[in-house]
């Protein structure tokens, strides 16, 4: 039940909404909550987009949002950029698909294998969901054996081996330890008993559980930065030693930076100075359009070669590597110069040291987490490490942070863009002030 204060912040948003409203109602004939894609909701409802343009998007009762989402942090150079429209425009003319390769492929692979320290070879695919799917099947592969060690907490898309401890509530958790912990109730109970789930930060407990698995652990997959845990970089030590204990072992390290990319050219790989065996990757590399990728070691990509005697393992998908999104990723590429990532990441620590002085201004326990572009805030007191301090945080207050956000006309996320200006962090700070003093 939200508090009078929230309360009174939703019957705002609903009021000014009703078309938006209307039009969910309708499509949730056809569409199940009349969206395609669970992270589409928020309560009470989300607004229907009728357009983005730069950082703000524009709903169907016109209203404008500082949009700090930014599509799950993908639209680096925010919606609509006038070069990447361009480059989807004339490349549509030439046709959509084609089931050879084009050169634009081995353009943005180049781009990728040259900023990227891990990568050799890549690989293109639709989405992020399969590029961790392809890593962990060459990780197995590759090692010949075939359970896979994850983080509480730490979601790397949808297909069945992640689908372990990805959230899990307080009330699920062993206090003893972490556990495999199915994401929904009829998961394979043979995919828990092959996925080895690991706590973040803790060097000492991941080691002993990596150790007693290691002839059956092919790898190891993370987020060097922990987008669960509000963008947390792990920390170094912790990082660096299990970087040593999978080189010791033979098992593979693949690094998500499906999310993480965006900080650094060569993504949290190269700022944070811990080079994994293979990498997987999505949202920004596509300009907006349908992406994901992995990719890596020569030796372990050579898995997917198909020239010789045929590929070891099959890569198929339709649209992988389509025209679309080259000409989209490249133009994100080439773009994203060495400054645009200093100017981001200066901005960064603007932001989230403005948004520490409102929460102490106002006496609210608050953590704001974040590196470079990437920013979370958690309500406690409690310093963020990994899942369960995550948990001792006010998500009510989150959430009516949230929804009065919407009324100030900023669409709370945690991605600043290439074309996030000092202003628009003061928009954010500002609103954040006004919400904080309405709903606490
Ligand atoms: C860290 C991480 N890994 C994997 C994925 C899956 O990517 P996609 O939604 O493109 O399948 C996401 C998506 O949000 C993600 O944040």
């Amino acid at each position: 039940m939200p508090t009078q204060q929230h309360q009174r912040e939703i019957d705002r948003y609903v009021a000014s909404t009703p078309k938006s409203r209307e039009a969910l109602a309708e499509a949730a004939k056809y569409l199940p909550g009349g969206s395609t894609r669970g992270a589409q909701y928020f309560p009470p409802y989300p607004f229907i987009a009728e357009r983005g343009e730069g950082l703000y998007m524009y709903d169907i009762d016109g209203n404008r949002y500082l949009d700090y989402v930014i599509n799950a942090t993908s639209l680096i150079l925010g919606h609509a950029h006038p070069r990447v429209v361009k480059a989807i425009q004339d490349k549509a003319n030439f046709g959509t698909a084609f089931s050879v390769p084009t050169e634009d492929q081995a353009r943005l692979a180049n781009m990728l294998c040259d900023r990227i320290p891990s990568l050799e070879r890549v690989r293109f695919t639709n989405s992020g969901t399969e590029g961790t799917l392809m890593a962990i099947r060459a990780a197995r592969a590759f090692t010949g054996r075939h359970k896979i060690a994850k983080f509480e907490g730490a979601y790397h898309g949808a297909h069945e081996y992640v689908q372990v401890s990805v959230s899990p509530k307080a009330d699920k958790l062993d206090p003893n330890g972490t556990t495999a912990i199915p994401e929904y109730d009829a998961l394979p109970p043979s995919v828990l008993e092959d996925v080895i789930v690991l706590p973040y930060n803790d060097l000492a407990t991941s080691e002993r559980l990596i150790r007693e698995n290691k002839d059956d652990l092919s790898c190891v997959v993370m987020e060097a930065i922990s987008s669960s845990f509000g963008y947390l970089p792990a920390e170094r030590e912790f990082l660096q030693g299990i970087r040593d204990i999978t080189e010791e072992l033979g098992m593979l390290l693949i690094f998500d930076e499906v999310q993480s990319l965006r900080v650094a050219p060569g993504g949290a790989q190269e700022l944070l100075g811990v080079t994994p065996d293979l990498t997987a990757m999505g949202k920004i590399i596509g300009g907006g359009t349908p992406v994901g990728a992995f990719g890596g070691r020569e030796d372990v990509m050579a898995l997917y070669d198909p020239t010789e005697n045929g590929p070891t393992l099959a890569h198929a998908g339709t649209f992988n590597g389509n025209p679309l999104t080259m000409a989209a990723g490249c133009v994100v590429m080439e773009e994203l110069t060495p400054e645009v990532y200093e100017r981001m990441s200066d901005l960064g620590d603007t932001l989230r040291g403005k948004m520490r002085a409102v929460f102490d201004e106002l006496d609210v326990p608050a953590q704001v987490t974040g590196i470079a572009s990437l920013f979370g805030i958690h309500f406690t007191s409690e310093e963020i490490t990994d899942h369960r301090s995550t948990l001792t945080g006010d998500r009510a207050l989150n959430q009516a942070l949230f929804t009065g956000l919407l009324n100030e006309g900023v669409l709370l996320g945690g991605a600043l863009s290439a074309i996030s200006e000092e202003e628009h962090v003061d928009t954010l700070v500002d609103a954040t002030r006004r919400v904080i003093q309405r709903v606490r």
